[in-house]
């Protein structure tokens, strides 16, 4: 039997969105408020779902403590209270959107959870503005 288990966390990090090669006026245009050369931050929802089938053994698809582990370690202890930009390496060259946060988190993800269990990821940088990335 095929199921989904989902995991939420939160954290809270500042980030800024630009392209080193364009002016400032260019960046403002194309991320608004967002390329604030001082900063802003986010409050991030996190919502982990893994897909797999039931363990007739135990009932569990996923021992969830394991989960939720994992997520602070990946997650939470990483990003939590973080300047992306400057403090996180996958952002060193890469823009802190929330799309690209979503696949940095699947990716680190995807290393320490079975390669039996699908995973996704949806990540939330405001109530309204989410994204869900499966590693497609
Ligand atoms: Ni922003």
């Amino acid at each position: 039997m095929r199921i989904k288990a989902f995991r939420k966390a939160h954290f809270n990090a500042a980030h800024r969105l630009y392209r080193k090669d364009w002016s400032d006026e260019k960046n403002l245009q194309i991320f608004g408020k967002c390329s604030n050369p001082k900063y802003h931050g986010h409050n991030y929802e996190l919502v982990v779902g893994v897909i797999g089938d039931i363990d007739p053994e135990t009932g569990y698809l996923i021992d969830l403590k394991i989960l939720k582990d994992y997520i602070k370690t990946e997650v939470e202890d990483y990003m939590d209270h973080k300047n992306l930009n400057e403090e996180v390496l996958e952002f060193k060259d890469l823009n802190p959107t929330v799309e690209n946060i979503a696949v940095v988190i699947w990716n680190r993800l995807r290393k320490k959870i079975a390669s039996k269990f699908e995973i996704e990821v949806t990540l939330y940088e405001t109530p309204r503005n989410f994204v869900t990335y499966k590693g497609e």
